[in-house]
Parts: C-alpha cells; structure tokens; sequence
C-alpha cells in the first residue's frame, strides 16, 4: 500500500503545482516501497537528492505564483516552506553519516508535513489564485 494517495481535496486548482504535489508523493512513495523490502538504503541517495530538488522546484514555484498575485501570506508561507527545507537538510545530513534510522522519520514527517500543508497553507494561496483566475 502507497505510503500517500492523491486525493481531490489537495488540489490547489493549477495543474503545475498539483503535478509538483504528485511527484513529491510519488517520490516517498518509491522510497517508503524500499524501505519495506529493507533495500532504502541502497536506493536512498538518489532518491533524497530528488526529493530535495523537488521541494526547492515546487517551493519556488508556489512563491513565484504568491509574489506575482501579492498574496499577503507570502512571508508567513515561505517561512514554512523553510522550515521542511531545513528539515530535509538534517534528514539528509544523517543519511550522510549513514544513520539508517533516517528513513522511516524522514518518510512519516514529510508525509504528514505535506498531507497538512496542501490542505492548509496551500488552500489559503489557491482561493487567491483563482480570484485573480490563475489555473
Ligand atoms: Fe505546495
Ligand atoms: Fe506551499
């Protein structure tokens, strides 16, 4: 079973970020795949460099849309991309030093840090975009 299923509810009505919020579930899906058939490790480089570039993609992409629309959450949203980009930092830094723990933490936070941010803060952002009938 998928570690993360995609769901209407998480669309922010653009096709682009909806296709960035896929590709990022996708991504811990493969590694969560791994992981129960105890080869994460060996697939985990690879897959946490994705992982990352991903975030920062999509992340820059959300802003880019906020700043072009003025939305006034723009800071408060950065912020908390900021906050999983420095997370994944330390995921990262601990796979580096081959702490094979990482990866089930890895997984279950930024499964529920994403499930509750595409609900929420991604909503708030949506509503505008839509308003100024941006799709
Ligand atoms: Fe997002
Ligand atoms: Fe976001």
């Amino acid at each position: 079973m998928a570690l993360m299923t995609w769901n209407s509810k998480y669309s922010v009505g653009v096709e682009a970020l909806d296709n960035q919020h896929k590709a990022l579930m996708n991504a811990l899906n493969e590694l969560h795949a791994a992981s129960i058939r105890g080869k994460a490790q060996e697939i985990a480089g690879p897959l946490i460099c994705q992982l990352v570039s991903l975030a920062r993609e999509h992340f820059s992409a959300e802003e880019r849309l906020m700043e072009s629309i003025r939305f006034s959450g723009l800071a408060a949203h950065r912020a908390k991309h900021q906050e999983l980009t420095g997370k994944l930092a330390e995921f990262v830094a601990r796979h580096e030093k081959r702490d094979t723990t990482v990866y089930t933490q890895l997984l279950y936070f930024i499964r529920d840090w994403l499930t509750k941010h595409m609900q929420t803060e991604d909503q708030e952002y949506a509503n505008r975009l839509s308003a100024h009938g941006v799709h």
